[in-house]
C-alpha cells in the first residue's frame, strides 16, 4: 500500500490550492515523514483552523504530496514549515508552493515573510534564496545533531513590494 501510494505521487500531476482543517491527517503523516519532531494531527488541525494561519496543499490525486503554512501577524508573516514528499522533490514542487503561498500572503496585506532554516539544509537554503529571502540573523547551536554539534539557525526575510 505504502509502496502503491508512493508510486502515485511520484507519477501524477500535483494540484496546488488552500488548504483547510480536512487537511490536518494528510500534513501530519507528511511532516512525521520528514521531521524529527513530527506535528500530530491534532496539532495541525488546532492551526488550520486559526483565522491568522494561511496554509496551501499539493496534491496527487487527493493524497498530499507537500504542504507549506505560515502565520500571519499584522502585516508580518512567518513561516511555519514546507515540506514535500520525497519522491516528488527536486521538481519545483517547492518553489510552485512557495511561489502561491508568498502571492497569497501579498494579497492579504503582508509586507515581510520571515522563517528558520538549518544551516546545513541545502535544498531549502536553495529554494528560498530562489525566492529573495535574505540572512537578517542567525540562532547559534539551535538544530540538534546525532555525535556532533548543533547547527545554526538562519532567520531569513523577504520584503514584499
Ligand atoms: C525544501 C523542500 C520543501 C524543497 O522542495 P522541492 O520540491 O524539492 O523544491 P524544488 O524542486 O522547487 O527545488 C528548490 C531548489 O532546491 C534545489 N535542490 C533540490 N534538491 C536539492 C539538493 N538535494 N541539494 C541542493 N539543492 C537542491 C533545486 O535545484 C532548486 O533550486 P534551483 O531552482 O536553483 O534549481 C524539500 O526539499 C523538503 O521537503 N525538504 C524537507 C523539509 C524541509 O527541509 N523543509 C524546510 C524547512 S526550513
Amino acid at each position: 500500500m505504502i509502496a502503491f501510494v508512493t508510486r502515485l505521487l511520484a507519477r501524477g500531476e500535483p494540484i496546488l490550492s488552500e488548504a483547510s482543517a480536512r487537511d490536518a491527517p494528510g500534513f501530519a503523516t507528511l511532516h512525521a515523514a520528514t521531521f524529527r519532531r513530527g506535528w500530530s494531527d491534532s496539532e495541525f488541525a488546532r492551526l488550520l483552523v486559526e483565522q491568522n494561519v494561511v496554509a496551501h496543499r499539493a496534491t496527487v490525486a487527493r493524497a498530499v504530496a507537500g504542504f507549506i503554512l505560515s502565520r500571519q501577524a499584522g502585516d508580518e508573516a512567518e513561516i511555519l514549515s514546507i515540506a514535500v514528499v520525497t519522491s516528488r522533490r527536486g521538481r519545483g514542487l517547492g518553489r510552485q508552493l512557495l511561489d502561491l503561498h508568498m502571492r497569497r500572503l501579498a494579497g492579504l496585506g503582508v509586507r515581510a515573510v520571515t522563517l528558520e532554516v538549518d544551516e546545513y539544509n541545502a535544498p531549502a537554503r536553495r529554494l528560498y534564496s530562489r525566492a529573495g529571502f535574505h540572512e537578517v540573523g542567525r540562532r547559534e547551536g539551535y538544530y540538534p545533531r546525532a555525535g556532533t554539534s548543533p547547527s545554526h539557525a538562519l532567520v531569513l526575510r523577504r520584503d514584499l513590494a
